[in-house]
């Protein structure tokens, strides 16, 4: 029968300390300009690389190697640190959803089921990002869910989105605006009354994670539920155009807007008797909005009116809060990660970062779980991150304090494995500023140079990698990876992720000296990282796993 237990491996030892550095949005591509890792004074990370191909090499992140629908869909953290813990590839949210959209499937499940009862007399409201980046929604799955919806009895429908420009170019929120104004017309001709309500930019409306600011979803709620907010229009291609070009800000910050009909009366408010679907898929963003809208006792911040609805999330965003209870699509189902199998094993585990990626070494590595899999041999720290600031004000962000408490936690002799992520690449390339960006890298790398000192005074082993690319990618490239430049002459700023892959490092004083990294995996990826923590900690990995990539060999 199953058990918990690990085999031994047959030939590395238990008891070292194993420092695990996620470094979030670090990947590797060609050394020019808008390469900000290149560019950055990185001497830690340069020395690791010197270490190839022994003991630092190349693996994928992104496409089907990380359970995406296709290869060219660009890597994300969710499933980035999914791979990382449960070392195997699971069709994620973003495939669970199409494929059951192309079956029709989605409308005869229990979540559109329950929602359903409303559309007799409430109506239907859509709210979740609009654009094809794929990480936490996908355009086309929301032009499926509304002719799906309408065809099967939606007569009122309200969308309230919000604009990218992070997974996607800023400024492209126009054109996606404009599309769904296409569709929802479309539907208009076929008897739907169907329009937009709502919208804001997803950094500053709604899409919050990890309660770091629970303003951005208290905006969110004024707008969408209580159709208020203080910019108001007709029209919302009209919206996004002019809040870009009058308050300066880009697709991610723009300000909270209600549409509003000929006399200035909200078109789209949530009443009592609605349903509501936030058709995001992807987890970390959407907790914070699905508590407000599904939790009865709630005080994060005062909702004035609470609509009786029926809501339902595209899927369930938290298996263990069982949140939301209604959804279309069921998620993943990612169990015996390396986390619990470790912790099952005796392995005292450390996991740290700063609130915009904690839940990233927590929540996403343990597969979409929060919490301890057991208090008495986990602690998981959250440093705090500023707020209401773009990261690239601060770009060095909370790297040393992250640094520092991973170095206090492997000096102490409590813990195994001691596991951080170092969001400065992500976060701040996110921002498109190329100068802040390399000051973010620099500070990653003196954060890793910490840990590899704490590591080399305990006589232990690190294993450095990452999630996915972005700050070695600043630009938007044609096919010869040439920068590609608008119709002004200009580059275009890459925000989003790339498709790039990213390096593993191993080494320290612990490691044994025959370990080296194989060169017989066949296309290593993300998922193969967590066997061979496993093997570091003395363990062999469950035969399903993803392959080790180390071998040890005899000298
Ligand atoms: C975000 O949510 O910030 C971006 O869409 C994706 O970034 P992440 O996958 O690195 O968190
Ligand atoms: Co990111």
């Amino acid at each position: 029968g199953f058990s918990w237990t690990l085999p031994d491996h047959p030939k590395l030892p238990k008891g070292k300390t194993v420092a695990v550095v996620v470094l979030d949005g670090w990947g590797e591509a060609s050394e020019d300009q808008y390469n900000c890792i290149h560019v950055a004074e990185t001497p830690t990370m340069d020395s690791l690389k010197k270490g190839a191909p022994e003991k630092w090499k190349l693996v994928k992140a992104h496409g089907t190697a990380v359970g995406l629908p296709s290869d060219d869909d660009m890597g994300n953290s969710e499933v980035g640190h999914n791979a990382l813990g449960a070392g195997r590839i699971f069709a994620q949210g973003a495939k669970l959803v199409d494929t059951a959209l192309a079956s029709g499937k989605i409308f005869e499940g229990e979540g559109f089921t329950y929602i359903k009862e409303c559309f007799d007399q409430g109506t239907l409201h859509l709210i979740g990002l609009l654009s094809d980046g794929g990480v936490h929604s996908r355009l086309d799955q929301l032009q499926l869910l509304l002719n799906g919806a309408s065809a099967n009895g939606a007569k009122k429908i309200r969308v309230h989105f919000l604009t990218d420009g992070r997974d996607v170019l800023d400024g492209t929120s126009v054109g996606f605006v404009e599309t769904l104004e296409n569709d929802l017309s479309q539907l208009r001709a076929k008897g739907v009354d169907a329009c937009i309500a709502s919208g804001g930019g997803r950094m500053y409306v709604t899409m919050d994670r990890y309660e770091n600011d629970w303003d951005v979803v208290k905006r969110g709620w004024d707008a969408q539920v209580l159709g208020e907010a203080s910019h108001k229009f007709q029209n919302a291609v009209e919206a996004v155009k002019t809040l870009r070009a009058e308050t300066k800000t880009n697709d991610q910050y723009l300000p909270p807007f209600v549409i509003v009909d000929d006399s200035d009366k909200a078109v789209g408010p949530i009443v009592d008797g609605d349903a509501v679907v936030t058709f995001n898929f992807r987890a970390d963003r959407m907790v914070m909005i699905a508590k407000a809208l599904e939790y009865e006792d709630f005080d994060k911040f005062d909702r004035v009116r609470v609509p009786k609805i029926r809501y339902a999330g595209m899927l369930q965003y938290d298996g263990e809060l069982k949140l939301p209870s209604h959804y279309l699509v069921s998620p993943p189902e990612i169990e015996r990660t390396s986390g619990e199998y470790l912790v099952k094993n005796g392995i005292r585990t450390f996991a740290c970062s700063e609130t915009v990626k904690f839940g990233h070494v927590t929540f996403f590595w343990n597969g979409n779980r929060s919490g301890y899999f057991d208090e008495t041999k986990e602690e998981y720290v959250e440093i705090p991150s500023d707020s209401g600031i773009t990261f690239n004000v601060k770009p060095k962000m909370k790297a040393l304090e992250i640094a520092e408490k991973a170095r206090d936690a492997i000096l102490s002799g409590k813990f195994d494995q001691v596991r951080v992520n170092l969001p400065n690449g992500d976060m701040v390339g996110h921002t498109g500023d190329i100068e802040a960006t390399v000051v973010a890298c620099k500070a990653a790398d003196e954060a890793v140079k910490m840990i590899l000192d704490a590591i080399e005074q305990v006589g232990g082993i690190y294993v450095v990698t990452a999630d996915h690319g972005n700050a070695e990618d600043m630009v938007k490239r044609n096919k010869s990876g040439q920068p590609l430049l608008d119709k002004k002459g200009e580059i275009q700023i890459l925000t989003s992720h790339t498709l790039q892959p990213v390096p593993v490092a191993i080494g320290g004083p612990g490691l044994h000296s025959g370990v080296r990294f194989r060169n017989d995996v066949q296309t290593p990826g993300l998922a193969n990282v967590a066997a061979t923590v496993m093997n570091l900690h003395g363990f062999e990995a469950p035969a399903d796993y993803e392959p080790t990539l180390i071998e040890v060999v005899d000298q």
